[in-house]
């Protein structure tokens, strides 16, 4: 097995980057992520309508419910509506009274009621017919609504969020959007970053979720091969990180059970053994990535073992302080060595940690 060195510009990107931080289940390292959240967690705080945007798998659905969390409505519910089912959307959103239609065997009190005082999420809003945008004007403008069949008004005390990875204006253009409902639902809008545009952020997730796949598959995976961040650069990642997350899964399936590090074997037998099925408009991308991972292989130098060790020791450490909060006291203990030695090893490593003690690669 030859193990590469981490590549230098990957090394500084991440040490530049460096914010090591997470909202709940959501991981993040990059800066560009970082100010992103540091947004949202703004916005949060305020009552307005938010609008989320960027391609499928970026995180918008959990971003969502962060937004909910860190808002004043986080004791009330939390609920979504996909807007993709014209037949079921008024019915489910406005809810209906016995007999207003035939179907509605019951009353049925809708999601905005429901929801009352808490967050009602618009998944998918691209996908709203220009019709029913039109139906929803009066809520957005004065929060009032009627049930079907029936005839009072009734006030909707919830925070919207909107969610889509379609392009808005150019579907306004296009007149498939209207303009008017455009605007009401992007009060706040906020974009998140595919995964090319923040790489750093899938080494942050490899390592917060590999002990929960290791246990979920037997595996006793604790870091990878360089392989692992061409892989991470080179392939587009369509599906971006829900398509990430069901590569790791398969990789954690994959592997060879008492592997510690994964290898480029690893991924690329994942990959040829149908564990992870990459998504269609990466499959030529990914062969590119497959020669590029065996041709830096032969060509480039390999890092001498004494380099790799160092990796491997800085990442353990890394790993064993995050688990104990960055207790220095307890880490060397856990580690079997001196106080006065593992302050040394993070000196060295450059490990440190930020006022939450959470700590920075
Ligand atoms: N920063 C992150 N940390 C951990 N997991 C993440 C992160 N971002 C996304 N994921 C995971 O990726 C998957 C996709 O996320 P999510 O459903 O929020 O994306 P989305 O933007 O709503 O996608 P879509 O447009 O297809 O609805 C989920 O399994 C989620 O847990
Ligand atoms: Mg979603």
């Amino acid at each position: 097995m030859f193990i590469k060195r981490y590549s230098e510009d990957f090394v500084t990107t991440i040490k530049k980057d460096a914010h090591h931080n997470q909202i709940g289940t959501f991981y993040y390292t990059s800066d560009l992520m970082h100010k992103i959240t540091t947004r949202i967690l703004e916005i949060a705080r305020y009552d307005e309508t938010v609008l989320l945007l960027g391609e499928t798998g970026v995180g918008k659905s959990k971003i969502a419910k962060i937004i909910h969390e860190n808002s004043s409505r986080n004791k009330k519910p939390f609920d979504c509506i996909n807007c993709s089912d014209p037949e079921l959307f008024e019915a489910t959103l406005f809810g209906h009274k016995k007999g207003a239609y035939t179907g509605a065997v019951s009353d049925n009190p809708g999601l905005l009621n429901k929801t009352n005082g808490g967050t009602l999420f618009f998944d998918e809003i691209g996908n709203l017919s220009t019709k029913l945008q039109g139906k929803l004007l009066t809520l957005l403008d004065d929060k009032t609504y009627k049930s079907i069949g029936c005839n009072e008004n009734q006030i909707a005390d919830v925070r919207f969020i909107f969610a889509t990875n379609k392009n808005l204006r150019a579907m306004i253009k296009e007149n498939t959007f209207k303009e008017d409902f455009y605007y009401r639902i992007k009060k706040s809008e906020v974009t998140i970053p595919p995964v090319r545009e923040r790489v750093v952020d899938i080494v942050e997730i490899f390592f917060k979720k590999k002990e929960c796949l290791n246990q979920k598959y037997g595996k006793n995976i604790q870091t990878f091969e360089q392989s692992l961040i061409y892989l991470a650069k080179k392939y587009k990642w369509p599906g971006n990180f829900r398509e990430f997350d069901n590569f790791l899964s398969g990789l954690f399936q994959w592997i060879p059970k008492d592997n510690k590090i994964i290898t480029r074997e690893d991924i690329l037998g994942t990959i040829e053994n149908g564990y992870f099925i990459p998504e269609e408009s990466g499959v030529e991308n990914l062969s590119n990535v497959y020669e590029k991972i065996s041709g830096e292989q032969k060509n480039n130098e390999y890092a001498s073992l004494k380099e790799f060790l160092s990796i491997q020791e800085r990442e353990y450490i890394k790993q064993i302080l995050n688990l104990n909060n960055g207790n220095r006291s307890v880490t060397a203990k856990l580690l079997k060595i001196s106080r006065n030695s593992i302050q040394k090893k993070i000196k060295k490593y450059d490990l440190k940690t930020n006022s939450n003690h959470r700590l920075v690669i």
